[in-house]
């Protein structure tokens, strides 16, 4: 049994992490500042630590005696980084060295989330993990340093990491009730109760979508592949799905006849990102990835379900 500290296990991905150390009989100290998490996610079992990772006792404390660092901590919505430039950029790189610096005295190897956006609109689709970097937003921008600054904790300070460049997550517990949220969460939640969706730009935008029981496997995998050569990987499927397909699927999933309300597309925006999932696949053993239409179809039963583990059911908008 080992000690592990899950930064953001309190949101959607890091809940999910959580309860599955815990079945395997590890113990996990979470932290989270319930900013966008919520009490309700804590797997049973943890214990929580309400604190910022961007405080470096906070950092210190989570850290102290822990074996691993799963870092998922972050403001997760690009377009708050549109919205929120200084803020987000304190949380998703400055709290990102405060667990680096954290690890430092014990070594303590960390495998921490990037993010598919550190690429920007890549010249090669499916985007393999050597293309250039050139990201659109504050949001990729950060990403791509928190990549820059595990390079440094592994050549400077010997600290094991490894960064799993997410692509599009999606699963049960993705809050849909913030206009930030993930568009699986916002239109499941919609089509569920038979409601509009709303599409921003001409919806032929792409996206690789994951579903987050294939991002825990990839996350648990990836601990022991942590090493000081700060290695990176993407993770996602290799299938591209447009934002007006999804919509139409979602809502035949549904038995919702759809509405799709156009809005001006949003700025920092990448406008097709598909990831090539082969090298993590073979450095972390995956398996074959839940199909789209399977991952949907337990996100709209979650939902049915009264959305258990968000503070206050879907579909009551707290924004
Ligand atoms: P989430 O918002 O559900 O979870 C983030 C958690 O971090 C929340 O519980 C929040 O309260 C906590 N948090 C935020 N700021 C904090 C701070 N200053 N101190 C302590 N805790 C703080 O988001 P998620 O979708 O689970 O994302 C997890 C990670 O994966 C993030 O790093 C995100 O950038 C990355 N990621 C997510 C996706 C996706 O599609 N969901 C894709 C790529 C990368
Ligand atoms: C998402 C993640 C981000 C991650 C990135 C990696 C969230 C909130 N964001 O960003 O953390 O790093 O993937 O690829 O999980 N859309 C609509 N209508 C809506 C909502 C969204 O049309 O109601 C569109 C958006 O304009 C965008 C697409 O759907 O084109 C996906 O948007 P979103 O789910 O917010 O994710 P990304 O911006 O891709």
């Amino acid at each position: 049994m080992a000690r592990f500290c899950v930064t953001g296990g309190c949101g959607f991905i890091g809940s999910h992490l959580s309860a599955a150390l815990i079945a395997r009989g590890h113990s996990v100290r979470v932290l989270d500042d319930l900013s966008t998490g919520s009490r309700a996610n804590l797997a049973p079992g943890a214990a929580l630590l309400r604190g910022d990772i961007a405080d470096p006792a906070d950092a210190r404390a989570a850290m102290d005696g822990v074996d691993g660092c799963f870092h998922l901590a972050a403001i997760a919505s690009v377009e708050r980084g549109v919205q929120d430039w200084p803020g987000t950029h304190r949380v998703n790189l400055s709290g990102t060295v405060a667990i680096l610096d954290a690890a430092r005295a014990h070594r303590v190897p960390v495998v921490y989330a990037s993010s598919a956006a550190v690429y920007g609109d890549g010249p090669v689709l499916p985007i393999p993990e050597d293309a250039p970097t050139r990201p659109l937003s504050a949001y990729g921008a950060d990403k791509l340093g928190c990549e820059q600054h595990a390079r440094v904790a592994g050549a400077v300070h010997g600290i094991p990491t490894l960064g799993l460049r997410f692509f599009n997550v999606f699963g049960p517990r993705q809050d849909p009730r913030s206009p930030y949220s993930g568009v699986i969460s916002i239109f499941c939640d919609r089509l569920v109760r038979g409601n509009a969706v709303e599409v921003f730009g001409d919806g032929e935008q792409t996206r690789d979508f994951v579903y987050v029981g294939d991002v825990v496997a990839a996350l648990l995998a990836a601990m022991p592949a942590a090493s000081t050569a700060a290695p990176v990987l993407n993770l996602c499927t290799g299938q591209p799905t447009s934002v007006r397909a999804l919509a139409a699927t979602v809502a035949a999933l549904c038995g919702t006849p759809l509405t799709l309300n156009h809005r001006p597309p949003r700025a920092g925006e990448i406008r097709h990102s598909l990831g090539a999932p082969d090298r993590a696949r073979e450095a972390l053993g995956l398996a074959t990835p839940t199909s789209l239409r399977d991952g949907l179809a337990e996100v709209v039963a979650w939902l049915k379900a009264g959305s258990p583990g968000l503070a206050v059911p879907a579909g009551e908008p707290s924004v």
